[in-house]
């Protein structure tokens, strides 16, 4: 089984759509959350996700934009963009996002594998560096689980004695490219398919990744997209600047 793994959107649909196209067939999808927030096209990214359903949790920026937690520890611009959201989101759409299930979540019929938007400790938590993520892989059961959140595309392993940090390597930086990276069957991981809306590693190239269960191996993909189109709907919506000009350097 092919499963595509896509975590924080956030409304940008240019890169959602460049994603699709790229990602060849799959059988599910994981969904990890931060459908909305910062981009400008709130509607879009939920009608999608939904046509692609599959397993989902929420995300922080899904929970202050419906209202299900203020946006007291949000930056200006994050809050901002929070309230333009909730304006922007259809009666529909808004309840829908407001009841997305809190992580971690199970896959149905796929042993040892989770999905979380943070950490499987605490939904918002971010796993940034290695020590972020003793915690979590010490205490968690499953072998696999899948986070977002950081927008930072690679991951975390424990396997046996060693600790490891899993960063894709690509060949070039203006190209749709994959990585594939084998997963051992005895390791513990924490897998992060990087953000499709807003990637933070540097890299301005929308992230995923593709689980194939059969042969336990990750692609991770880094796909490009029309940022122009992303960045005119940010500033036609009178969204802060920041929003779009970030989008280019990838931070
Ligand atoms: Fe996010």
């Amino acid at each position: 089984m092919r499963i595509l793994v896509i975590s924080d959107i956030h409304a940008n649909m240019e890169a959602l759509d460049a994603c699709l196209g790229v990602a060849g067939p799959y059988d599910r999808v994981f969904n990890l959350g931060d459908i909305v927030g910062y981009g400008a096209s709130p509607n879009e990214a939920v009608a999608r996700s939904r046509e692609l359903g599959g397993l989902l949790v929420r995300g922080n920026h899904d929970k202050a934009c419906s209202g299900v937690s203020s946006t007291d520890d949000f930056n200006h611009i994050a809050a901002l963009a929070a309230y333009w959201t909730k304006q922007k989101l259809t009666p529909e759409n808004l309840e829908w996002v407001k009841v997305l299930p809190q992580g971690p979540m199970k896959a149905e019929k796929i042993a040892g594998v989770q999905c979380v938007h943070g950490s499987p400790l605490d939904e918002d938590e971010y796993i940034i560096i290695v020590r972020d993520a003793y915690q979590p892989l010490t205490e968690t059961d499953e072998s696999l689980t899948f986070f977002g959140h950081t927008h930072i595309q690679g991951g975390f392993a424990v396997d046996g004695e060693e600790w490891l940090t899993l960063r894709p390597v690509y060949a070039s930086a203006d190209k749709s490219e994959t990585f594939d990276f084998q997963l051992k069957p005895d390791a513990k991981y924490l897998i992060n398919p990087g953000s499709i809306g807003q990637p933070r590693d540097g890299d301005w190239r929308a992230a995923f990744a593709v689980f194939d269960t059969s042969a336990y191996r990750i692609t991770f993909h880094r796909a490009v997209y029309d940022i122009s189109a992303a960045q005119k709907r940010i500033y036609d919506a009178g969204l802060p600047d920041r929003l779009a000009t970030r989008l280019r350097d990838g931070r």
